[in-house]
């Protein structure tokens, strides 16, 4: 545990919205009269017709209810392009670095206009309407936040899915929400190499039933060969030659939805968490401005996909609903070599930069030489995300990456959540690596202990947080029993992150990471049921246990304990089908990276596994087993820990 404190800059303590003080007094008036501090707040964005009611939100057992500016009526779009054209119409919103660095682009605000209307407009010609949803598997290209934002524009519900995933991982997205439209691309770009998403949609498609999906809206970016079936797919340039570039933005109520975006959870399949309208924007455009210290022709680059959360609240929505030039990467940060993100931050003049602790990890291990070839002079505020930030990866990014005059802010956040809940202001807050520090206005953290105790002072617990906040998710696309009982039972009245974290002396949040059967491997949430599920659907396995571990690059690996079917010999072969196995099923974010054939796995007398142990030989703490006494067979674990695998 590093305790090392590093003051706010003196430059900053001039230029940023907020000092500690200033911080001090808004959280406290947030959290003491929410209806008038978010009354206030929500006037952040444009509203066709203005709310009168502000917070409705119940945590009760049974009754969980969330609403927020419930009788307003805006639309997300026009705030995120329209509101902006008579001020900033010329003003880059986007701009573009592709996956090859002679290749980029800057979208106006103007012609971000035209393109989302001409998207909307190839959208509604195909029947989409107010509430239908529409799936998009697409590559970092500036079609993707063109087709999220049309959809947005006519008040329907994307379904974002990440171009990493597998044909069986979108055909279940696909069915789970019911989604008739498909917008893809003829094939991704990532590091060189060629991601065949039109390919994978075309797989997907082959596993739901049929007449579910009317309509694939193909975008071109490689000019690969694809197949193109008649009458369901379309070229979506063919198609926006046909239409014009305007397009009226649907008025939506405040509580209608905007997206629903999968993630795992530790039981069953993938949770469809649906966001709603204005909560969320004003929330996202909040948090963008004052935890970046965002300011008015600031060049802003979040490195997240806009598969993911971070995409959809600080690539696209709060950016753009604050008028910003926001950066969207194609690529990946080691290509064409490991300075990558350095030069594009000195090619685009980036101020901000906010990326993950798996990215700094992994550049960390090429050296400072890279990094220091660069200037990166417009530098002023680094960000991190995504997963708990080990103190020598933030000491590394504060001191080389922004020359001590960068303050580091660690925002922690989830999918649920819509936008960043605990984290330092840069101009307000003492940084102490590893610590996400304080929360954000009108978030109430709390302690607790196994049976819900709220701690006190400094302590160590699981997170959860009291009230609710605009951003928060609504409910589990078409599952509001399963959304309470995920979130609502674990600690009645109470919404649990799943994330366990320490506070200290001085009030500042640690997260340690998740407590249930979560991993996340490289910033990626995946839980570990999901892979289990994909292994036994292998032929030849009988039983599968999956645990996470510490990975010096990923944070944390998969590690696989395989049972196998009687009479199957464990092979090296085999080991590899069934890693590729899982890469099919899921996705590469799933592929194990370790797997042990185990001829038994350690169980209760009433067959429950003991995952606690498997986690703790997968960890190599051998000799902290705890109790194993209760175990239908103790010899079990002999065998186990003298197979275990070693780490790569
Ligand atoms: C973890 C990503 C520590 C945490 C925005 C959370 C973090 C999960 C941090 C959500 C952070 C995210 N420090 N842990 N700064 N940020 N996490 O839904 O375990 O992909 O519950 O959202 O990532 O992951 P998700």
């Amino acid at each position: 545990m590093s305790e090392k404190i590093y003051d706010v800059p003196p430059e900053w303590a001039t230029r940023a919205y907020l000092d500690d003080h200033g911080y001090k007094t808004k959280y406290e008036a947030s959290v003491r009269d929410p209806e008038t501090f978010w009354g206030e707040e929500g006037k952040r964005i444009d509203w066709f017709e203005p709310y009168t009611k502000v917070k409705n939100t119940s945590f009760a057992p049974g009754a969980v209810s969330i609403k927020w500016f419930e009788d307003g009526v805006t639309n997300v779009a026009w705030n995120c392009i329209d509101r902006h054209l008579d001020t900033r119409g010329d003003q880059v919103a986007i701009i573009w670095e592709g996956d090859d660095p002679s290749e980029s682009r800057h979208i106006t605000y103007k012609e971000l206009h035209d393109e989302v209307c001409r998207f909307a407009n190839v959208l509604r010609n195909r029947n989409v309407e107010k509430g239908d949803r529409v799936t998009i598997y697409m590559p970092m290209i500036p079609e993707a936040a063109y087709a999220m934002l049309a959809c947005a524009r006519l008040g329907a519900i994307h379904s974002v899915v990440f171009g990493g995933f597998s044909p069986d991982s979108i055909a279940g997205r696909i069915v789970d929400c019911g989604s008739r439209v498909i917008i893809t691309a003829d094939e991704g770009l990532r590091g060189g190499r060629k991601v065949p998403l039109k390919a994978n949609v075309d797989a997907a498609i082959a596993k739901v039933p049929a007449d579910t999906v009317d309509h694939v809206i193909v975008v071109r970016r490689t000019g690969g060969a694809v197949d193109m079936t008649p009458g369901r797919d379309v070229w979506y340039d063919e198609a926006a030659a046909l239409v014009t570039h305007e397009c009226p933005a649907t008025p939506m109520n405040a509580e209608d939805p905007l997206f629903i975006l999968y993630t795992s959870g530790s039981t069953g399949s993938p949770k469809g968490v649906l966001h709603t309208t204005g909560g969320y924007l004003v929330f996202a455009s909040m948090t963008h401005q004052y935890v970046f210290d965002y300011h008015e022709g600031d060049v802003y680059w979040c490195t997240a996909d806009i598969g993911w959360v971070t995409g959809h609240s600080y690539i696209v929505y709060g950016p753009l609903a604050n008028g910003a030039t926001t950066v969207m990467f194609e690529g990946v940060p080691s290509y064409p070599s490991n300075g990558r993100f350095w030069e594009v931050i000195d090619k685009h003049k980036v101020n901000i930069f906010y990326t993950a602790p798996t990215a700094i990890r992994a550049l960390m291990q090429s050296g400072d030489e890279p990094v220091k070839k660069t200037s990166r002079a417009s530098l002023r505020l680094l960000g991190s995300v995504g997963e708990p930030i080990n103190p020598e990866a933030w000491e590394w990014y504060h001191r080389v990456v922004g020359e001590e005059r960068c303050p580091v802010v660690d925002t922690w956040w989830q999918t649920e959540t819509g936008g960043i809940l605990i984290t330092p202001l840069p101009g307000a807050t003492r940084l102490k690596p590893g610590s996400a520090t304080r929360p954000f206005f009108g978030v109430i953290p709390q302690v607790v202990d196994a049976e819900g105790n709220i701690q006190e002072g400094a302590c160590e617990g699981n997170l959860v947080i009291a009230d609710s906040w605009p951003g928060q998710m609504r409910t589990v696309y078409g599952d509001h029993e399963r959304f309470m009982q995920t979130y609502f039972s674990t600690y009645p009245n109470k919404y649990f992150t799943g994330d366990g974290c320490r506070r200290d002396a001085d009030g500042y949040y640690w997260i340690t990471g998740r407590v249930d059967d979560v991993i996340n491997v490289s910033g990626h949430r995946m839980g570990t049921a999901e892979v289990e599920s994909a292994l036994v659907a292998h032929p030849k396995v009988s039983e599968a246990a999956v645990v996470g571990y510490p990975h010096d690059i990923k944070g944390q690996g998969i590690y696989a304990y395989v049972t196998l079917m009687s009479g199957v010999e464990p092979t090296e072969e085999l080991r590899k089908e069934l890693v590729t196995w899982v890469r099919r099923e899921i996705g590469p974010i799933a592929s194990p990276d370790l797997l042990q054939f185990a001829p038994s796995l350690p169980k209760t007398r009433s067959g429950k596994i003991m995952r606690r142990i498997l986690r703790k030989i997968a960890e190599d703490e051998f000799g902290n087993l705890g109790d194993t006494s209760t175990l239908a067979d103790p010899t079990v674990v002999d065998d186990l820990i003298s197979h275990r695998q070693n780490k790569k």
